[in-house]
């Protein structure tokens, strides 16, 4: 692994959650693997008044609490932590951001080579980096570079985020430009590619021709928990959809890049966003499920429905499930439906892609009782439990030919160096050394918007839209069953006609 080069990671909201949560342990990871560069610090950015010093001993503190398993008096990174507190929507502030970097280059002889990570809400997305220009910090040098990074959700609306994307593109060229999309960093979506492209059993099978459907499934069971406020304005189409489930889908989708390189990959996930069939007001009317999960009751523990929550309007609409069927108009998956749904409060949590190939042409052994689904299917387990199932018939032994399925099933925890980097592990390691292939680009961005956009737009204005409940703890509105057609077939865990405290109903 390419080691990156000397630098500081400048955090904005550096006070906040996302900070002692993910990116300080990721970046402790990181060091007791060596990753990080020789000569690196990093800088804090928040409200909050801390010196270095009291900032160091807060994050030990966080760290020790909730996030950082590992042993902190070994770590280096804590004395390599700096705090400076400012109004990050005051241009002139930054001139104090300014010399707080000069002061860390010049002392701990670091090159100015800056990474501008902004773990804010997304109100600020334009303030900063318009005062980051005002200070000629965006600027690269051939000595020296300058990149930034943007957490989601990047923009509100396709209006939104190409008035976004334009405005950063003032200030900072596209290939400086990192917009997380934390999905593209599981190891497991990664492996998409190399199963598909480094085995050749697969690719030959991976269209039209034998692949019935595919069926994304990202399920959720905690609720909003505290994020009541930014949910409401957000929804499980843009919180889930339009990015994550979007960008797998793409990289089940796409064809083999000529070269492994950043640009190579982010073109031919493109081609798939551009080839993403644009959704009808028929296809919203009929095709796109929307649920909100209702209170109920679950081995004794009371769970809120979503409309309890706090921050939440007590008659909200906003969706917590959504189920669609999204077609890709190309040569390689004309007519292959692919199935996509998430939900927060479901049995479980399970992120998972499932190929289902065509059932043989002539059926020639019965089955045996029904055990053996019509279809093949190749399952690819993003999360937990990372992994690849194969599933598909076998003989039954003894006299006669019964078929019954049987599973090829591998789990990322047999091998014996199982460890798997979490995701800011790998996109900030990427980042360091300059290589975006895993995060999004923005013409992408602008074609999965471009696709969701009518969606929003035709609920917005049709505010009576069926909006199913679903208690908590089921795998959903039964209506998303419906959507997949075909004999025999459903999805991987259907729904289940409960009649407990919640009942299923329109809201
Ligand atoms: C985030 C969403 O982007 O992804 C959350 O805002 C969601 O609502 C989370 O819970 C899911 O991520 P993961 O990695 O736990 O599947």
């Amino acid at each position: 692994m390419l080691k990156p080069k000397d630098h500081v990671l400048v955090i904005f909201g550096a006070s906040g959650d996302l900070t002692k949560r993910k990116l300080l342990p990721a970046l402790l990871r990181m060091e007791a693997q060596g990753f990080l560069p020789e000569r690196f610090a990093v800088l804090g950015i928040g409200r909050t008044e801390y010196s270095d010093h009291s900032y160091r001993e807060h994050m030990g503190q966080e760290l020790e609490k909730f996030s950082f398993s590992g042993d902190l008096s070994d770590s280096k990174l804590l004395k390599q932590l700096y705090y400076v507190a400012l109004d990050t929507s005051s241009v002139d502030d930054y001139s104090r951001l300014k010399r707080k970097l000069d002061e860390i280059t010049e002392v701990d002889k670091i090159p100015q080579n800056f990474i501008f990570y902004l773990a804010t809400p997304p109100s600020l997305y334009e303030i900063i980096p318009a005062a980051l220009a005002a200070h000629n910090l965006n600027r690269e040098t051939t000595a020296n570079w300058r990149r930034i990074i943007f957490e989601k959700p990047f923009g509100y609306n396709l209006a939104s985020a190409r008035k976004l994307n334009k405005f950063i593109h003032s200030c900072f060229e596209e290939d400086q430009v990192y917009r997380i999309d934390h999905y593209l960093g599981k190891e497991t979506v990664q492996n998409i590619m190399v199963t598909r492209f480094s085995n050749g059993i697969f690719e030959p099978l991976w269209n039209r021709n034998y692949i019935h459907h595919v069926e994304i499934t990202s399920a959720e069971s905690i609720g909003v928990e505290g994020r009541g406020g930014y949910y409401e304005n957000s929804g499980a189409l843009r919180d889930m959809v339009q990015n994550h489930l979007l960008q797998l889908a793409a990289i089940m989708a796409m064809e083999p890049p000529a070269v492994n390189n950043p640009t190579a990959i982010r073109n031919e996930t493109l081609k798939v966003f551009q080839a993403m069939r644009p959704f009808t007001e028929d296809d919203i009317r009929g095709g796109i499920i929307r649920g909100q999960y209702m209170a109920s009751t679950i081995r004794g523990d009371q769970l809120k429905g979503y409309r309890e929550e706090e921050g939440v309007d007590p008659a909200s609409r906003t969706e917590t499930y959504v189920a669609l069927r999204l077609f890709i108009d190309n040569w390689r998956w004309g007519g292959v439906p692919f199935y996509i749904r998430t939900g927060k409060r479901l049995p479980t949590r399970v992120t998972e892609a499932v190929i289902h190939f065509k059932p043989t042409p002539h059926r020639l052994f019965c089955f045996y009782e029904s055990a053996m689904n019509h279809d093949n299917q190749l399952v690819i387990r993003i999360q937990p439990d990372e992994g690849i199932l194969l599933k598909f018939g076998m003989k039954v032994p003894g006299a006669g030919f019964k078929v019954q399925e049987v599973n090829m099933d591998f789990h990322y925890s047999d091998l014996s160096s199982s460890f798997l980097p979490e995701a800011y592990e790998r996109l900030l390691l990427d980042c360091m050394n300059g290589d975006a292939t895993l995060y999004a680009r923005g013409d992408a961005v602008d074609e999965a918007w471009k696709l969701i956009d009518p969606v929003l737009g035709y609920w917005d204005g049709h505010p009576d839209t069926g909006l199913h409940g679903y208690p908590s703890g089921t795998w959903g509105p039964q209506p998303a069953d419906d959507l997949i057609e075909g004999e025999n077939l459903s999805w991987r865990y259907p729904c289940k006609n409960l009649t407990q405290d919640g009942i299923y109903c329109e809201l």
